[in-house]
């Protein structure tokens, strides 16, 4: 049977998640959400997932070096067997050690139009060098900071007199249309076909 099983990993708010969970509950998204994770125990978005019933993890972080950390998540999810890792606001990198496990299935939603303006405050960058348009990207993680296959952006324009929350806000709007749709996606193109999956690269 076809895996759609999803592993969510988030750190705060938790608003993506969310938007994924109600696609998957209004019906226009096949999948399940198997596990939540957070590195924060007071996460909003894990206090949301119990609200919800789902099974919530807390894997907090703090002092634990990064391939350490990489092992500790890679085994918590090992008895989900989740199709894809969905990173959501997931406030760590990840590293070889997870991804490995999940070749081309660890999917991060970041809040520009990717290549342009990896790393933290990706509207403030847009806003400080002037663009006129921005939006924002799923991708497939790999080693690097917000790199890796995009399947799926949707610009945003920036308008006159926007501010980081203004333009952030609008961005967020558009996140919560793409991150469920390009799960969708990749769930489809994945059945038993791991070169196929890969192929987006
Ligand atoms: C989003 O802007 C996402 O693009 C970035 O972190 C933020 C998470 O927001 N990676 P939320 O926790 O999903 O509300």
């Amino acid at each position: 049977m076809n895996n759609r099983k999803l592993a969510v990993l988030l750190s705060g708010r938790g608003s993506n998640f969310v938007a994924i969970y109600e696609a998957i509950r209004r019906g226009d998204l096949d999948a399940s959400i198997c596990c939540v994770i957070s590195n924060v125990a007071d996460a909003a978005g894990l206090v949301r997932a119990k609200e919800f019933g789902l099974t919530t993890i807390c894997l907090p972080s703090q002092g634990i070096e990064r391939t350490e950390y990489d092992r500790m998540l890679a085994k918590a999810l090992r008895p989900f067997a989740p199709a894809l890792v969905c990173l959501a606001g997931f406030m760590r990198i990840v590293g070889p050690e997870l991804l490995r496990e999940y070749p081309s299935r660890v999917l991060n939603i970041h809040p520009a139009l990717l290549p342009s303006f990896p790393g933290l405050h990706a509207q403030r960058q847009a806003l400080q060098h002037g663009a006129k348009v921005s939006g924002c990207t799923v991708h497939i993680a790999d080693e690097g900071v917000d790199t890796g296959p995009i399947p799926m952006q949707r610009a945003v324009e920036v308008l006159e007199g926007d501010t980081e929350e203004s333009l952030s806000a609008r961005i967020l709007e558009q996140e919560h249309e793409i991150y469920w749709r390009a799960v969708g996606l990749m769930l489809d193109k994945m059945p038993g076909d791991r070169r196929e999956a890969a192929g987006w690269k």
